[in-house]
């Protein structure tokens, strides 16, 4: 049991979970469980970054938390719990937010992006965010962190502050490293190829959230933007190919098919076809989560078990750690 490494991963319960979020980050952590000891949050902490409706926040944990089991996560095998559960997250990430610097913090580009977009409401939660997130991941010891391409900036910093406390006090925390999906680390908007998908877009048709209907999912993929040329291939570093380089990498995920062999059977085909072809591989991909996750809905007592258990087993790792950064600073434990 102990040669097993670990993972830590979370998502926020911000917003419809997208198709991003499950092949960016959960889809993986689902291939991964085998090998690993793992631990999934739902960062309801990280939420409160950005306005959140009360009732809405509590519906989307729960939700996230069906999610995750529907995906095929194992909830016994693995540690799913929910952040403001364990105060340790929050108390860790006191003590970290005094080893990162505030010139490293505002070189992150989330931070950027997301105040601009919500400018009358910059408060510093966002600002230090990437330190909860560093101490998320520092409590477990972990040492893969399965994400999309978006995260990997506040990973390096989670590494960052890591080595910085280490080189200060010693041993203390495992350093740990990323992990992005081959295809899917970066899904873009439906409407705006150029920009990722995101579950807080205003406008529905840009993203696929995995809790939408089945006839909206083929809508919404059917009317994605792409280009006049006709043509379906995938050229990386082309900007008017974007709509088509993600479908074809949506394409690529949820079928496992390799993405030149995807382009070459359509070769001569036309946008309209295709699009039909990533609507039903979605679609069918989607509907057993589906199924799970309505089965689900029906057990809130099996729910509320799965994370009073959770929340037992993660207080229980992220104490000890803690404790040893505790004594290590100078506190009295
Ligand atoms: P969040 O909630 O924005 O996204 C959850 C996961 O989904 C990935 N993702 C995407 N992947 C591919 N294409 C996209 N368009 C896309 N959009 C999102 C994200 O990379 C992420 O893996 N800060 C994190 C949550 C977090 C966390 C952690 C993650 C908090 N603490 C510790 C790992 C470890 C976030 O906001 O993810």
């Amino acid at each position: 049991m102990e040669d097993k490494k670990i993972i830590f991963s979370a998502v926020q319960p911000s917003g419809n979970i997208t198709l991003g979020n499950y092949l960016g980050a959960i889809k993986n952590w689902v291939d991964l469980q085998a090998d690993y000891h793992c631990c999934y949050s739902i960062v309801d902490e990280h939420s409160l970054t950005i306005r959140q409706d009360p009732v809405l926040l509590r519906k989307r944990t729960l939700d996230l938390l069906k999610i995750y089991i529907a995906c095929g996560i194992d909830p016994v095998e693995n540690i799913l719990f929910i952040q403001s559960h364990v105060p340790a997250h929050a108390q860790l990430a006191w003590i970290l937010n005094c080893y990162t610097y505030m010139g490293e913090l505002s070189r992150m580009t989330q931070f950027k992006d997301k105040s601009q977009k919500h400018a009358d409401n910059i408060n510093a939660g966002l600002f230090t965010y990437p330190v909860l997130m560093a101490a998320d991941i520092l409590l477990y010891g972990a040492d893969l962190v399965p994400v999309g391409k978006d995260q990997m900036q506040h990973i390096e910093i989670t590494r960052d502050i890591a080595l910085r406390f280490n080189s200060i006090y010693g041993d203390v925390f495992k350093i740990p490293e990323g992990f992005m999906p081959k295809a899917g680390a970066k899904i873009m908007s439906l409407t705006e190829p150029l920009k990722k998908m995101s579950k807080s877009d205003e406008n529905p048709k840009a993203y696929i959230s995995i809790l939408d209907d089945f006839n909206i999912i083929a809508k919404k993929i059917k009317s994605a933007i792409t280009d006049s040329e006709g043509v379906i291939e995938y050229r990386e570093n082309d900007e008017t190919k974007a709509g088509i380089n993600n479908l074809l990498t949506i394409m690529s995920a949820v079928t496992g098919r390799r993405i030149e062999d995807i382009a070459s059977d359509y070769q001569g085909k036309g946008y309209g076809d295709f699009k039909a072809d990533v609507a039903e591989a979605v679609v069918e991909h989607i509907r057993p989560i589906r199924q799970k996750y309505d089965e689900l809905s029906q057990d809130k007592a099996y729910l509320v078990d799965i994370y009073t258990r959770g929340a037992e087993r993660a207080n229980h790792i992220a104490d000890k750690t803690l404790k040893k950064v505790y004594k290590k600073v100078g506190f009295i434990v």
